[in-house]
Formats: C-alpha cells, sequence, structure tokens
C-alpha cells in the first residue's frame, strides 16, 4: 500500500508539474506576441505606404505580421513593447518621411541613412525622444530645420553627405546632452554659431567639406564657452575660413584637429606646444608658414602643401609618439636633421617634392625601423642608398626618385620582409590602420583620412584605403650605377619596380620571373644589355612594362606576352629584334626553344586556368576590404564614403584583369 500511495503522490506530482510548464509557456509565449502596440504598428504601415522601396527591404512590414517588433530595422523597449528603434542604413528607400513617425512617441534611435530623402521634415524637432538621429548619405537639400533645436536629449546628430546649404542654425543651445555633430559634406555657409559654445558635452565638431566661411579666430571664439573644454576633435577642413592661427590652447581637451584646405595664414602659433591632449594636427594645404615648437604626444602631423620655406627643425625629434610625418611640398630645404632619429614610432615619412640636400641619413635604416612607408621623391639628395635601408623589414613603399642618388643598388634589399611577402590585402589592412579614419570615441566618429600620393604606372595617384595592398620601390630618375642586383628577385610581393633613367648596367636578371605580383615594371633608359630573359613569361600579372633606351640584344622571347606590349616598350634597343619588333635577321620561325611534347594541351588550357585564378583573385581581394567592411560596425559608416574610392578600385582591378584577358587571349589566337 505504501508503495501505491507514492505513486499516487508522484502521479499527481507529474500532473501538477506538467500545468505548471505549460502554463508559464503559455504565458511566456503570450507575452512575447503581445509586444506590439497597435497604433503605432500602424504608424508604421501608414510610414511605409508613403516610402518607395527598391527591392521591397521592408518585406516584413505587412499587415499580416502581428509583430512588428520583429520587423526589419524595428527595435521595442522589451518590458513595454513600445517601438524605440527604427534602423533603416541603406534600405534603398526614397519617398516622404511620413508625420506617422509622431505616434512613436518613444522613439529615441532614428537612423534613416544612405537612402534617397529629399527633405528634412521640419516635424523632426517633435520627436522629442531621440538621443540618436542620423540622416547621413541621402540627397537632403535646403535648410536644417531649426526645430531641431528642441531635440533636447539628443546626443548624435549625423547630417554628413547629403546637399544642405544655407547657415548652421543658432537654435542649438537647448541641446545640452549633444556630443557630437556632424556636418560633412553639405554646403554650409556662413561661420559657425555661438550658440555651439553652450553645448557642454560636445565632444566631436566635424564641419570638413563644407562652404563655411570667416575668421578662424572669430569661429574658435565662438566656440569657446563651456564646448572649450570638452571638444575632443574638430574638423574644420576643407572649408574657407581665414586669416592666422589663434590661441587653440583653449581647446584644452583637443585631440584631433584638422584644419587642412582653407585660406589660413601666417605662423603656427607656439601655444600648440601646450596642447598636450593633441595627437593629430593637420594644417595641410594652407598658407602657412615659418614654423614650430615643441609639440606634446602628437601622433601625426601634416603640413603638406604649405610654403614653409625652412629647414626641417630640430625640435621635431623631441616628437617621440610621432607615427606620421608628412612634410610634402612644403619648400623644405637643408638636410634631414639627425634630431629626427629620435622619432622611433614613425610609421609614414614624407619629405617628397622638397630641396632637401645631403645624404640620405643611415640612421633612417638604423633607427626608424617601424616605417611602412618612405617618400623621398624629388630632392636633391646625393651619395649611396644606405644598406641600413635594408632593415626596414615593415617597409611596402619606397619611392627615393628624382635625386642625385648614385652607387650601386644594395643587395641587401631582399632583407625587407614586408615586400617579399606575398601577403594577402587583408594582412595589408594594418598599414590603413595608421590612417585613424577609425574612430576613436564610437560610432559616427570623425575622419582623418590617411593619403599618400603614389607615382605608379605613370600616374600619380591618391591611395586612400587602398594604400595597404600597394608594395612598390621607385628609385627612378637617380644616378645609380651597378648591375641589378639578383637579391631583388626575393621580393616576391612587389607589384610596382620602377628603375628607369638610371646608370644600371648588365643584364636583366634571370630570377626576375619570381617577382610573380609584378605588375608594372620599368627599366628604360639605363644601359641594360644582354637578351632578355626568356622567364619574363611567367609574369603573367605584368600590365605595363618599358625597356625602352637601353642596349638590349638579341630577339625578344616569343610565344609569350611580352609580345602583346607596345613597340614603344622595346625602342631604343638597336640589337633587339623579333615581335613586337621588326623581325630578326636569320629569319628563323618564330618558335619558341621550349622542352614540352604536350605544349597543345597547356595552351588550350591554359586561358580558362587563367580567367578562373583572375577570379578568384579579384574576389581574394574584394572580400579583403568588404570582409573587413562587414566585421567592423564602425567601418560599416563608413561604407558609403568609401563606395567611391572602393569602385574605383574595383574599376581599376577589373580593367587591369581584363587587359590581362584579352592579351592572353590575343596570344593564344
Ligand atoms: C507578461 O506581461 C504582463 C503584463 O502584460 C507582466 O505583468 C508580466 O510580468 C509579464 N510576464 C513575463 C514573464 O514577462
Ligand atoms: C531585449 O531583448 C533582447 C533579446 O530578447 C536583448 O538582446 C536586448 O538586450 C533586450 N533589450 C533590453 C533593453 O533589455
Ligand atoms: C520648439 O520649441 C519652441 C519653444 O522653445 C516652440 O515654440 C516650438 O513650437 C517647438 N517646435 C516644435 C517643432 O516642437
Ligand atoms: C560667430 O558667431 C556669430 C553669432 O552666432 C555669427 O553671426 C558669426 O557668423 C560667427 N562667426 C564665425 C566666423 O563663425
Ligand atoms: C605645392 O604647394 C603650393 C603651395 O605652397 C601649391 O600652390 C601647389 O599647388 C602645391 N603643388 C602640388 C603639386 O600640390
Ligand atoms: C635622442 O634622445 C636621446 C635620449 O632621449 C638624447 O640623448 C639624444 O641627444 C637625442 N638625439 C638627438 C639627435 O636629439
Ligand atoms: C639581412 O638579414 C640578415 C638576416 O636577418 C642579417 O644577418 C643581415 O645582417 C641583414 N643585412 C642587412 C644589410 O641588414
Ligand atoms: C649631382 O651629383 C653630381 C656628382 O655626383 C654633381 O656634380 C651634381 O651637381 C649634382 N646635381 C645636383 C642637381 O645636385
Ligand atoms: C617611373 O618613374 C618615372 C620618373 O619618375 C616616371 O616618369 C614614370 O612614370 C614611372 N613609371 C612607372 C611605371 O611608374
Ligand atoms: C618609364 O620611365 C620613363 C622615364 O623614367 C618614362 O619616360 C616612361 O614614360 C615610363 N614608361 C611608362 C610606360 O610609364
Ligand atoms: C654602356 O655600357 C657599355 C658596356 O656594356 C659601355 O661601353 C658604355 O660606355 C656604357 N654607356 C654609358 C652611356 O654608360
Ligand atoms: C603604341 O604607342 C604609340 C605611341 O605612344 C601609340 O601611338 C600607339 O597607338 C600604341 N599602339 C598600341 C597598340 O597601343
Amino acid at each position: 500500500m505504501r508503495g501505491g500511495g507514492l505513486h499516487f503522490h508522484f502521479h499527481l506530482w507529474l500532473v501538477f508539474l506538467f500545468a505548471l510548464t505549460a502554463a508559464s509557456f503559455g504565458l511566456g509565449v503570450e507575452n512575447q506576441s503581445v509586444r506590439c502596440i497597435a497604433a503605432e504598428r500602424r504608424a508604421l504601415l501608414d510610414f511605409k505606404k508613403r516610402l518607395t522601396v527598391v527591392e521591397n527591404r521592408l518585406v516584413s512590414w505587412t499587415s499580416e505580421e502581428e509583430e512588428c517588433c520583429n520587423w526589419i530595422g524595428v527595435g521595442c523597449d522589451n518590458s513595454t513593447g513600445h517601438v524605440v528603434k527604427l534602423d533603416l542604413d541603406a534600405m534603398f528607400t526614397t519617398g516622404e518621411i511620413g508625420s506617422s513617425l509622431l505616434e512613436l512617441k518613444h522613439l529615441s534611435y532614428l537612423d534613416l541613412s544612405s537612402n534617397h530623402f529629399h527633405k528634412i521634415p521640419d516635424f523632426i524637432g517633435s520627436l522629442s525622444e531621440l538621443t540618436y538621429l542620423d540622416l547621413s548619405g541621402n540627397s537632403f537639400t535646403g535648410f536644417i530645420p531649426h526645430q531641431l533645436g528642441n531635440l533636447s536629449r539628443l546626443l548624435c546628430l549625423d547630417f554628413s553627405r547629403n546637399s544642405l546649404s544655407s547657415f548652421i542654425p543658432i537654435s542649438f543651445d537647448n541641446m545640452p546632452a549633444l556630443q557630437r555633430i556632424n556636418f560633412e559634406g553639405n554646403n554650409l555657409e556662413g561661420g559657425i554659431p555661438k550658440s555651439l559654445r553652450n553645448i557642454c558635452n560636445l565632444k566631436e565638431l566635424n564641419l570638413n567639406d563644407n562652404k563655411l566661411s570667416g575668421s578662424l579666430g572669430v569661429v574658435i571664439k565662438n566656440l569657446s564657452g563651456c564646448a572649450k573644454d570638452s571638444l575632443e576633435a574638430l574638423n574644420l577642413a576643407r572649408n574657407r575660413l581665414t586669416e592666422a592661427l589663434p590661441d587653440l590652447s583653449i581647446l584644452s581637451s583637443l585631440r584631433k584637429l584638422s584644419l587642412s584646405g582653407n585660406q589660413l595664414e601666417g605662423p603656427l602659433p607656439v601655444s600648440i606646444g601646450k596642447m598636450s591632449q593633441l595627437v593629430l594636427l593637420d594644417v595641410s594645404s594652407n598658407s602657412l608658414h615659418d614654423c614650430w615648437n615643441k609639440y606634446m604626444i602628437l601622433t601625426a602631423i601634416n603640413l603638406e602643401n604649405n610654403d614653409l620655406s625652412r629647414i626641417i627643425p630640430n625640435s621635431l625629434g623631441s616628437l617621440q609618439t610621432l607615427e606620421s610625418l608628412r612634410l610634402r611640398n612644403t619648400s623644405l630645404y637643408g638636410e634631414i636633421p639627425q634630431s629626427l632619429e629620435n622619432s622611433t614610432a614613425l610609421k609614414l615619412l614624407d619629405l617628397g617634392d622638397n630641396k632637401l640636400t645631403g645624404i640620405i641619413p643611415p640612421w633612417i635604416g638604423e633607427r626608424l625601423n617601424g616605417l611602412n612607408v618612405l617618400h623621398l621623391r624629388s630632392n636633391e639628395f646625393h651619395g649611396n642608398i644606405p644598406s641600413t635601408l635594408c632593415r626596414q623589414q615593415l617597409l611596402q613603399v619606397l619611392d627615393l626618385s628624382l635625386n642625385n642618388i648614385s652607387g650601386d643598388i644594395p643587395s641587401c634589399l631582399n632583407n625587407l620582409t614586408a615586400m617579399a611577402h606575398l601577403g594577402s590585402s587583408m594582412a595589408l589592412i594594418p598599414l590603413v590602420g595608421i590612417t585613424y579614419t577609425v574612430d576613436f570615441i564610437g560610432a559616427i566618429g570623425i575622419n582623418f583620412h590617411e593619403h599618400l600620393l603614389v607615382v605608379w604606372k605613370g600616374f600619380e595617384r591618391e591611395y586612400g584605403n587602398t594604400l595597404g595592398l600597394l608594395k612598390s620601390i621607385d628609385l627612378s630618375c637617380n644616378k645609380l650605377s651597378g648591375k641589378i642586383p639578383r637579391e631583388l628577385a626575393s621580393l616576391q610581393g612587389l607589384i610596382n619596380l620602377n628603375l628607369s633613367r638610371n646608370m644600371l648596367r648588365g643584364s636583366i636578371i634571370r630570377e626576375i620571373s619570381q617577382l610573380k605580383s609584378l605588375d608594372s615594371l620599368n627599366l628604360s633608359t639605363n644601359n641594360l644589355s644582354g637578351e632578355i630573359p626568356e622567364s619574363m613569361s611567367e609574369l603573367s600579372f605584368l600590365s605595363m612594362l618599358d625597356f625602352s633606351n637601353n642596349n638590349l640584344s638579341g630577339k625578344i622571347p616569343s610565344s609569350t606576352q611580352l609580345q602583346s606590349f607596345n613597340a614603344t616598350s622595346y625602342s631604343g634597343n638597336p640589337g633587339l629584334c623579333g615581335e613586337p619588333l621588326r623581325k630578326c635577321p636569320g629569319g628563323e620561325p618564330p618558335k619558341m626553344p621550349n622542352n614540352g611534347g604536350n605544349e597543345g594541351d597547356e595552351g588550350l588550357f591554359e586561358p580558362l586556368w587563367f580567367f578562373i585564378g583572375m577570379i578568384i583573385e579579384f574576389f581574394i581581394g574584394f572580400w579583403g576590404i568588404f570582409g573587413s567592411l562587414m566585421i567592423n560596425r564602425s567601418w560599416r559608416y563608413k561604407y558609403f564614403q568609401l563606395v567611391s574610392k572602393l569602385t574605383d578600385w574595383i574599376k581599376l582591378t577589373m580593367a587591369l584583369m581584363m587587359v590581362k584577358l584579352q592579351r592572353k587571349l590575343r596570344l593564344k589566337e
């Protein structure tokens, strides 16, 4: 009996447990299903009605789907069910921003960025709970509505990349919480209203690329309320600000400052030395002259395109944190001061297009061994290339062209490990990492782009985010003599090699075929002799070749892609013959001395493999860049800014591949 009693109890427990589970389960389901509030759902449907959505990205927004909190881009408060977030970033949407949004009384996050909206509705000032408002990358024109000033809880305001004109509204005094303002890439005019000075939490102000005018001194004065102590990043680049630099040290928290591309003149004030937080200073492309004092923890200085007309000051050497020093085209003269040897953190040193003299100091190789980019192009340096440069294991871009450098090309160049690696674009992104395009505070940070002019294939190209892809040596237009060192052939990652206009002699090294990534090779106007090595045919990625004006002789190897280059690539070599130049005397049939019986088979399949290889190459490169965009959220915000650059890159890559393919196919005919 006892056993039976136990049994009974046990059953009772089971039933009870089951009921309890079912009840709680049911409750849970019920709570989930009623989250969406009917009025807000109607408002969203009404909002959708006024939109034209290409590709129907808002497919989940239907009257059938009850739970609007699960609709794409919609976020609800877990406890109240109110819609608090609307994220319609890049939905390919156009049409009218309907006032039904006002029904969403608890909306605090609104992101309509990267769509095609045209008009900022006035009612936006009545969405009083908003903390985050991103309308960037649309086609908004006209005024910034002054009603915005009523959004007293707003933290982030991003209207960048539109076509807004008019003045910055003065109604901002009522926005105490505001931390970030981004109006980059519009057509805003006038000055910066005084009302901004009262935004005591303002950390970032980005007005890059507008038409703002007036005296910088007044701008700074207008900002110097409590905002002057909170501001960490100020980007006023590419506007029309005038007059001399004022005392900027009153902006006591400032970390990044760009005044590039304005009409500023006069000296850099000594007070900049007092800005102990400053890490990035870009005053390039102004009319500043004379110079600087001892900056503190600066990591990047850009003074490009200013007429400084002076020697490089010794005091720069005290900047031991400096990672990027750009003094291109600043009329500098004299020698590179030894004090710079203490700037051991340098990754990018660009002293190109100046009148610097003396030798290339050996300590550059010994002390500055974190350099990724060394640009000494177009100066008056003489002497040898110091062999210590070979210690630059991270060097990717070496440009010593247009100087008066003599002696041999050092044979230790194979020690430049970064160039010896066939690294994928992914692995190279870290160089772009020094670009500071990645924000230092949160999502809609200010962009300070690092870029570099590189001469590649005869064009001066500006490399921004694709800089990391480039591995290049340019020693052209110097007085280098001796032979091309064999060791150069170990630099397998090299994409561009320009040794033109020197006095190099000897033959073209046979090992050159090991430079498998080479896209562009210019050996013109030297005194190279001997035959073109047969192995050159293995350089399948070569799209530009110039051997002109040397002393090369013999027959251009045939049945290779070497025939697809213009005859001008070989001209000025009296002893050279064969396609695409005149026929060789002796009239031997143009058949490559090949040791293959199965040549025909290879010939048949090669184009296919070549084509497949190219597609793979393209996608590796493509995902190298896009992959990182997807991974990193803050990068995604940059997506639409990047797009134009990326499409350029894709176009370039595609064009290169088409040329290669055409050449390959032409050869097969
Ligand atoms: C379910 O919703 C009711 C109010 O609608 C609430 O009181 C209850 O705590 C919710 N239960 C759970 C498990 O969230
Ligand atoms: C709401 O719930 C989701 C998952 O159900 C969770 O990720 C999110 O953090 C919650 N939000 C809040 C404000 O609790
Ligand atoms: C903004 O606030 C002012 C008062 O400060 C008020 O007169 C105006 O109607 C408000 N505008 C909107 C769009 O709410
Ligand atoms: C300074 O602020 C005043 C008042 O807001 C404004 O009229 C003027 O245009 C501003 N000047 C500059 C140079 O920003
Ligand atoms: C060099 O700087 C000057 C101003 O100092 C500018 O006028 C010129 O256009 C710049 N040259 C290049 C090639 O950018
Ligand atoms: C480099 O720094 C060291 C120690 O900080 C100092 O002794 C030396 O004089 C500096 N070199 C130059 C050239 O300024
Ligand atoms: C090149 O690298 C090797 C091994 O890392 C080293 O022994 C040699 O000294 C280096 N040569 C130069 C000139 O730096
Ligand atoms: C280049 O160097 C040679 C000696 O090597 C010298 O005679 C000549 O004047 C230099 N040219 C320039 C422009 O410095
Ligand atoms: C090589 O350098 C010369 C002179 O600097 C330049 O004219 C030429 O365009 C460059 N060629 C390539 C392929 O970069
Ligand atoms: C190669 O360099 C020479 C001079 O350095 C230049 O004139 C020529 O245009 C370059 N070749 C190509 C194809 O860019
Ligand atoms: C080129 O090299 C040959 C020997 O290979 C030499 O006779 C000739 O003088 C050199 N020409 C120049 C201009 O250096
Ligand atoms: C070869 O170069 C010459 C002169 O630069 C040009 O006129 C000609 O069109 C080119 N030919 C081809 C096939 O590209």
